[in-house]
């Protein structure tokens, strides 16, 4: 990253989430690195994502990992049955969600991301804190726009870290839906940086709890088959 993107970068976090929240978060990203031999931290800028997938100008959020606070908070209030399933983290960049899904007990993990980049670098990821933690790697990466991702009947939760415009989150809302009027299941579906609640809504989504951490707001839902 160049430094004037950097610089732009620091200036949008501070007036996001303020001097302290910002920091924390940093804090947070690098202190999870040094934990665990991984390399996660850091943004991966939107530019370089689209560069290698022109067609999807405009629709692409740029990577950057999921602070362990937020998911734990997000994840905190989950009910027995759906841990038991498979897990998606839909554009799952670096792969830090899958590695923090991996203390809870999911069946398998299973990432989609667009940039071929960053699913090298989550596989390096999975495969050097698998290593150090003696853990069993149950992840799949798939390569490519989550749209066209065919969603196992084993998954139960869906979680998103804002990583796409509605355009393409619409698509992937109803292949959820889709998925759960073939196969009927209690799923849940976690949404960090919830820009698009409303929309969700609108998709007969029914929220079961909400909250923010960092000043970065969290949803969950449970699909519903009408
Ligand atoms: C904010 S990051 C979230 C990273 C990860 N889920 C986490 O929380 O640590 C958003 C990710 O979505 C990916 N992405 C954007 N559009 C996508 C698409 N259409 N299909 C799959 N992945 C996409 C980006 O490349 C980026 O890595």
């Amino acid at each position: 990253m160049s430094q004037f993107e950097m610089l732009k970068l620091c200036r949008a976090s501070l007036a996001r989430y303020g001097f302290m929240n910002s920091c924390r978060l940093l804090v947070d990203d690098y202190l999870f690195d040094l934990k665990h031999g991984t390399k996660t931290a850091g943004i991966y800028s939107k530019s370089r994502i689209e560069n290698s997938n022109p067609t999807l100008q405009g629709t692409v959020v740029q990577y950057q990992g999921t602070s362990s606070r937020l998911f734990q908070a997000a994840m905190k209030d989950l009910d027995s049955s759906v841990l038991k399933g498979d897990f998606i983290d839909f554009g799952c960049g670096r792969g830090k969600v899958l590695l923090m899904a991996l203390d809870y007990p999911f069946k398998k993990l299973h990432g989609v991301e667009l940039s071929d980049k960053l699913v090298q670098e989550a596989e390096e990821n999975l495969k050097n804190y698998c290593a150090k933690k003696k853990k069993n790697p149950l992840a799949s990466i798939y390569l490519g726009d989550a749209r066209f991702y065919q969603i196992p009947p084993t998954a139960t939760v869906f979680f998103f870290y804002n990583p796409f415009t509605w355009s393409i989150f619409e698509h992937v809302a109803e292949n959820i839906k889709e998925s759960l009027r073939r196969h009927p299941r209690e799923t849940r579906l976690i949404y960090i940086n919830d820009l698009h609640w409303k929309e969700l809504e609108k998709k007969e989504m029914q929220c079961v709890s909400r909250g923010s951490e960092f000043r970065i707001n969290y949803s969950v839902w449970n699909p519903l088959v009408v």
